[in-house]
């Protein structure tokens, strides 16, 4: 019997460094694994300042670098997202305090969890934000959004 198709959306601020590489990741573990078909993978901005954009140069480098495509044109996140995707996911605090704040119902907040709840290799309260930091912050990032994405993955096949 065919099983349900997982749906996950990953939230940062901008859409354009920590989301992004988050649905690469994701996408580029699912396919390896031959189970593209049953998960939809999407990610989203609270903030609109650089929607229609391409990830950002920086993180697109040091992504390519170890494999991942990058195709993602940002996009602001929408209360609609609540009822088309199953998992929400978001990347630091701020992100989610804004993200349950435009929850449409209230058994749908659970829907909502932080990425860093699935890492297993990194004790952290947050995945930090590259986008002023140097190069080095962008690879610590994919370090991060690997660990937890390879859980995603085990609890959600
Ligand atoms: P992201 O990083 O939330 O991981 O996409 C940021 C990108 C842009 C800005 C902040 C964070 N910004 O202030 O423009």
């Amino acid at each position: 019997m065919q099983q349900q198709q997982q749906r996950i959306l990953f939230v940062c601020l901008g859409n354009i460094c920590r989301s992004p590489a988050a649905e690469a990741v994701l996408r580029y573990q699912v396919e390896a694994s031959g189970l593209a078909d049953r998960f939809k993978i999407d990610s989203a901005g609270t903030g609109a300042w650089h929607v229609g954009e391409l990830a950002d140069a920086r993180m697109r480098a040091r992504g390519e670098l170890r494999g991942y495509s990058f195709t993602h044109r940002a996009r602001q996140f929408q209360s609609k997202d609540f009822h088309d995707f199953d998992l929400i996911l978001t990347m630091d605090q701020n992100n989610f305090s804004t993200v349950l704040k435009s929850c449409p119902a209230p058994e749908l907040r659970c829907k909502v969890k932080t990425f860093v709840s699935y890492c297993q290799h990194h004790q952290i309260s947050e995945v930090p934000d590259p986008y002023y930091g140097g190069i080095e912050g962008f690879d610590t990032v994919l370090n991060i959004l690997e660990d937890g994405c390879s859980e995603i993955l085990k609890q959600h096949r």
